[in-house]
């Protein structure tokens, strides 16, 4: 299978790279990626002489470009991770998520019509479902749950998702949308909020926690959403969503509380909470269990030391991304909160 993955330099993309070139030698990779501020040649490194890998830089939302990478490539299976993915960067600057996110899908919807393709995959969010209260702990976002969306992120991920199905209803265009809850573990971007904080204890920097640290995520080790992706793009029926998620609910707090633990030190600094911040994620993954047979492999209290360890083990990984043009983003997001 010749597989197109977009986003490949990024935080998931780069992990699902490396994990199907491992579980599927037989498989060719093809990685588009525009190398943004998010995207980094250092996370594909390893694989960069695998001759079942090629890498071509290229923006999902660059047409012309597009179409003469299906033409010359001929991508069976397209799994588009290509997004801006950062919430509080969408609060900043919202038109470039749409761009992105919202032509950018449009464009390899249409070049999927135009080429044919076996399989477009859109790697979308449980973000679009909007958020739950937090005293209503039996709730839980299944796939047919309203899309109720807060931020200019959310806002632009939903409207991606919905022109897919739109792509597969009027113009029979086979595709999968995957929505799965917050993911952590290596190549995470440091903007991220357990790859900060990690940075931060590790640079002797506060830790900033927003508003009250009280709102929940539902955290998955990154390859085990790599797993839920594979198996969506083999097994998966046409036109359906599946939900992702493993049942690994935590504060905020919980979970900066626990790197501090593991590091021995760090110090908290509660600051201005994000605008239209998100109370509760909380996903239903019975879908994918009971169709495909999915269930996560690795528990929160595993992962979360092995991610630790990768930061500790690859800091010219990340000292090399917060040297530069990060600490720009930083001033200007907790300079003055
Ligand atoms: P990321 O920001 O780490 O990586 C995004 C990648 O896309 C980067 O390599 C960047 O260079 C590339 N990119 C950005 N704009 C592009 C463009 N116009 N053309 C081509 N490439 C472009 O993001 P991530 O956390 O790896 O998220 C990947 C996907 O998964 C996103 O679609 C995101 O919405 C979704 N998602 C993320 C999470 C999470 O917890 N991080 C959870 C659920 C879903
Ligand atoms: P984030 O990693 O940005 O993911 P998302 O907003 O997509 O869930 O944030 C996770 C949670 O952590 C969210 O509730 C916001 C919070 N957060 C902080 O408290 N401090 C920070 O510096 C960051 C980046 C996030």
């Amino acid at each position: 299978m010749k597989i197109l993955v977009t986003g490949g330099a990024g935080f998931i993309g780069g992990n699902f790279v490396h994990y199907m070139l491992r579980e599927h030698p037989e498989d060719e990779i093809l990685c588009v990626d525009a190398l943004t501020y998010a995207g980094n040649m250092e996370t594909l490194a390893p694989v960069m002489d695998n001759p079942h890998f090629k890498f071509i830089k290229a923006d999902i939302a660059d047409r012309e470009t597009i179409y003469a990478i299906f033409e010359q490539e001929k991508p069976e299976v397209i799994v588009n991770f290509a997004a801006e993915s950062h919430v509080d960067r969408s609060i900043e600057n919202p038109a470039i998520f749409l761009q992105t996110n919202v032509m950018g899908t449009q464009v390899l919807l249409d070049a999927c019509r135009k080429y044919g393709i076996q399989r477009y995959h859109q790697v979308s969010t449980d973000e679009v479902y909007g958020d739950l209260p937090l005293d209503r702990p039996d709730l839980f976002f299944t796939e047919e749950t309203p899309i109720h969306t807060s931020s200019p992120y959310s806002a632009s991920k939903a409207s991606a998702d919905l022109l897919v199905q739109a792509y597969h209803r009027t113009f029979g265009v086979p595709v999968t949308i995957s929505r799965c809850s917050n993911n952590y573990g290596p190549y995470h971007f440091p903007e991220k909020l357990i790859p900060l904080m990690i940075a931060n204890v590790l640079n002797d920097k506060p830790l900033p926690v927003y508003g009250d640290g009280k709102n929940v995520r539902d955290w998955l080790y990154v390859e085990d959403h790599c797993s839920a992706i594979d198996l969506i793009i083999r097994n998966g029926r046409v036109g359906e969503v599946y939900n992702v998620g493993g049942h690994n609910e935590k504060t905020n707090l919980e979970v900066v509380q626990l790197i501090i633990a593991t590091l021995g030190k760090g110090e908290i600094q509660f600051v201005r909470d994000r605008a239209g911040h998100d109370r509760r994620y909380a996903i239903d993954p019975t879908k994918i269990h009971n169709e495909l047979g999915w269930l996560p492999k690795t528990k929160f209290e595993d992962g979360i030391q092995k991610t630790i360890q990768w930061y500790l083990d690859n800091k010219p990984w990340w000292e090399n991304i917060i040297s530069g043009e990060y600490q720009n983003y930083y001033e200007r997001m907790y300079g003055n909160r």
